[in-house]
């Protein structure tokens, strides 16, 4: 009897032609999310499952699901995953990193622009009709040119944010727990600091870190407080990552310029107090949507859920221990 793995929302379509070559796919084609009911209900039979950030892998979860060998996530972070639980039971966690890097840098980058030349509020300005004339200072901005980057996180997509800044002539800092080598650091004139030395020095600081236990709320009321004055906040991993009402307080108390967030804490629901703020750009967690990247994701997630039920090394295992 082949395997069966169950695909927990849509999904690029070569995803599905992967896992159909050597499975039976129970394939939920909607963008609806499934109810805990029914992810209970389909993992009492798969052998592997498909999910997304969207998707609650509980320990309750896995310990409804007898036949699972394998958790396999179409995204980098996997936070909505308990994977201690998948792990005590043997269940092989992979994600998809890698292949989102340079678009996820790319938005992080716009995110930068549109906050620093205003340019959503720009657009809402002229579409409402307000436009009347040229004047000196209409919607100025500032320059990136010569301004400080703070990337807080440096992995790939912290680095990859790194790269595309030196082309704006911005000076980088970045914090990491350990340092780049220095070749490395050197080529991406990025120079190691302390946290608080990197909120202190920044004008505009972006979160590249994942989200744990430890980094949870790692932005909260202090390290708002010790912000540059003035200086913008940059999210494109995980909207936990900052406390989301200490950033509307400071920002409402005008001691930050503005925000371009890509990640919320209580996704979809964005803060009310975000919403009513000219001087924020949201976006509704659209880091990798590039059509090439989200398809290389879906693929990347199938393959490792194949790899996995044949028996196969998966090329991003999370908890590499379970694999013998
Ligand atoms: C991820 O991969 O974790 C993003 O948030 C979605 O691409």
């Amino acid at each position: 009897m082949k395997p069966r793995v169950f695909v927990t929302r849509k999904v690029y379509p070569q995803a599905v032609a992967i896992l159909q070559e050597d499975f039976i796919v129970d394939y939920r084609d909607t963008y609806e999310v499934a109810d805990p009911d029914t992810l209970k209900r389909k993992l009492l039979l798969a052998d592997g499952i498909v999910c997304q950030l969207t998707d609650s892998i509980t320990a309750e979860l896995l310990a409804l699901a007898p036949k699972l060998k394998v958790v396999s996530q179409v995204a980098v972070g996997y936070d909505n995953i308990d994977v201690d639980a998948a792990t005590a039971r043997g269940i092989v966690v992979t994600n998809t990193p890698g292949v989102l890097t340079e678009s996820t840098a790319d938005l992080t980058l716009a995110l930068i622009l549109s906050v620093a030349r205003r340019v959503p509020e720009a657009e809402r300005y002229l579409r409402c009709g307000s436009w009347k004339r040229w004047d000196i200072d209409l919607l100025a901005g500032i320059d990136l040119n010569g301004k400080t980057l703070g990337i807080v996180g440096m992995g790939r997509i912290g680095q990859a944010v790194a790269r595309r800044a030196q082309g704006f002539s911005m000076r980088i800092l970045y914090s990491a727990p350990t340092p780049l080598p220095p070749a490395l650091g050197d080529e991406l004139r990025a120079q190691h600091v302390p946290l608080r030395m990197l909120l202190q020095q920044s004008d505009f600081v972006t979160l590249h870190v994942p989200y744990r236990e430890s980094t949870h709320h790692l932005i909260g009321v202090d390290e708002l407080a010790v912000m540059k004055r003035g200086a913008f906040l940059i999210n494109t991993s995980r909207g936990s990552i900052v406390h989301e009402a200490a950033l509307v307080a400071a920002l409402e108390e005008k001691m930050l310029s503005g925000a371009g967030l890509d990640v919320f804490e209580h996704e979809p629901k964005v803060h009310q107090g975000l919403l009513a703020l000219d001087n924020v750009v949201l976006l509704p967690h659209i880091g990798s949507a590039t059509i090439a990247t989200r398809t290389r994701m879906c693929t990347l997630a199938a393959e490792n859920c194949a790899a996995v039920l044949k028996g196969e090394r998966p090329k991003n295992p999370v908890n590499p221990g379970v694999l013998r």
